[in-house]
């Protein structure tokens, strides 16, 4: 792996204000922002397309080779493209969120997307968020964030977004979501969700937004000079 670019691996749970934060972290260095939660998602909605939105098909490597992904920047978005179509929003569903899990709890997946997150960050100096970046995607990073809030407080925060967004799901409900996700996503054989042991532990339960920014943009600061 090239030392030559900085790569900073922000990991954490569902609704830590991750992929805020590492947006808006990227964009304070000038640094390539990488959702991967959105690579996995796009394989979820692909299989949901394909009418396995119930149960994934046995021989995933069968239909990988299918699946063409590319990463597209648009006034500092991140796009993305399943075969060639931006799907950029469809695949934030709630099915396409489950099927994300479902799909990224799968070796076959998690090998067929480990390349494409590791050239990027030979190729750019990143910030990349997901559930495994600082333990096996990029075990070299400059520097690893674990960023993480109480699961009350993680709901709360997404309760109050579905919210502004006129959705009528109830606080418990999405508590009751979160919870169930951060069992998967930890309790998975591979690649399960956890701080890497060189990582910095950022709890943002007691702070707002912009603290935990100023916060992690003083951890970035600290690393990089
Ligand atoms: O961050 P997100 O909610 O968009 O992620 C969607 C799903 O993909 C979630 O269940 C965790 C999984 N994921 C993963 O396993 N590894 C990553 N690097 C990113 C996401």
């Amino acid at each position: 792996m090239s030392t030559k670019h900085i790569a900073v691996a922000l990991d954490g749970p569902a609704g830590a204000g991750k992929s805020t934060l590492a947006k808006r972290l990227a964009e304070a260095f000038g640094y390539l922002y990488v959702d991967t939660g959105a690579l996995y998602r796009t394989i979820g909605l692909y299989f949901i397309r394909k009418g396995f939105a119930d149960n994934l098909p046995e021989h995933l490597d069968d239909w990988l080779p299918e699946i063409h992904l590319d990463l597209t920047y648009q006034n500092g978005e991140q796009r993305v493209l399943l075969c060639g179509e931006d799907v950029s929003e469809e695949i934030r569903t709630p099915l396409a969120s489950r099927m994300a899990s479902d799909v990224s709890a799968k070796p076959e997946v998690r090998a067929f997307l480990l390349q494409l997150q590791r050239d990027l960050a030979e190729t750019h100096d990143v910030v990349m968020d997901g559930r495994d970046i600082g333990t096996v995607v990029l075990p070299n990073a400059t520097v690893k964030i674990f960023l993480t809030a109480s699961a009350e407080e993680r709901a709360n925060r997404r309760y109050r977004q579905l919210k502004e967004k006129g959705s009528t799901v109830s606080y418990e409900e999405v508590l009751a979501d979160m919870k169930q996700r951060d069992y998967n996503d930890s309790h998975r054989a591979i690649a399960p969700l956890k701080p890497a042991e060189d990582s910095i532990l950022a709890d943002t339960t007691q702070r707002t937004a912009e603290e935990s920014l100023s916060w992690l943009i003083d951890i970035v600061k600290g690393k990089i000079v």
